[in-house]
């Protein structure tokens, strides 16, 4: 049995990729199979903590989670994260948002008019949740913690980007994730650096998402240990 050191801790882990409706049978998704926050929502529940999972599209088992909440579009995953925020000690943005969605969203399907060509789809930009969370606190001493899934080479723009981003979102911690060339999206393994808001190194991790989870989970219990008994 998992250390019982998340007892009580009321989490809220948003996971998956949103899709931005085109019209009602097209969307703009990306690549996010989900697996590394509901990995990191079965570790909190194994380590004691009350967990919801916020699912965007997610098509991995869901078996022995408690509490799930599902959502598609970048506004509902929106809408459930800040209704869910107010009671949360630890907020996880582990789900890719799409940055841009369709600004219009015709209620029956685009048609295919012979002779002409596409018609182009104008986008507008996305709030940003994870930003937006780690301004207004649910409550105070509430951690939040974002991802960032980084692709670039080995030369360390990886890095740089992550911790840039740190500084800009406000998030207490932010798990920085190297994609493409066969890592992060759709695999089994993750290969992290975890930094503060200040864009330092608090801890690094290597291993199966689960393995991951944990070192997250530890990294948080690290900026924000429960309170003595
Ligand atoms: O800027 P970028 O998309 O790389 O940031 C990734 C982090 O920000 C993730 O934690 C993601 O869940 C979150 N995010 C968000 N809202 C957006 C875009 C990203 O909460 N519109």
């Amino acid at each position: 049995q998992a250390a019982q050191d998340l007892t009580d801790l009321r989490v809220v882990v948003s996971a998956g990729g949103t899709r931005e409706p085109i019209d009602p049978v097209r969307f703009i998704g990306n690549r996010s199979s989900g697996r590394q926050g509901i990995a990191l929502a079965r570790a909190a529940q194994d380590r004691g903590a009350r967990v919801t999972l916020v699912g965007a599209n997610l098509s991995e088992p869901l078996d022995g989670l408690e509490d799930v909440v599902t959502v598609g579009s970048t506004a509902e995953l929106r809408e459930a994260m800040l209704s869910l925020a107010p009671d949360a000690d630890v907020v996880v943005m582990t789900a890719a948002v799409a940055d841009f969605r369709p600004a219009h969203t015709p209620a029956s399907k685009i048609k295919k008019v012979p002779g002409q060509g596409p018609a182009p789809i104008e986008l507008v930009e996305n709030p940003d949740i994870l930003a937006e969370l780690a301004r207004d606190r649910g409550r105070p001493g509430q951690v939040v913690v974002g991802f960032a899934a980084e692709t670039g080479d080995a030369s360390g723009d990886v890095w740089h980007h992550g911790r840039a981003k740190a500084r800009r979102k406000g998030a207490d911690l932010l798990v920085i994730n190297p994609v493409g060339h066969g890592k992060g999206f759709g695999t089994d393994t993750n290969e992290v650096t975890i930094v503060d808001a200040q864009g330092e190194t608090v801890a690094q991790a290597q291993g199966t998402k689960r393995e991951v989870a944990d070192a997250v989970w530890d990294a948080v219990l690290k900026v924000s240990p429960p309170p003595a008994a």
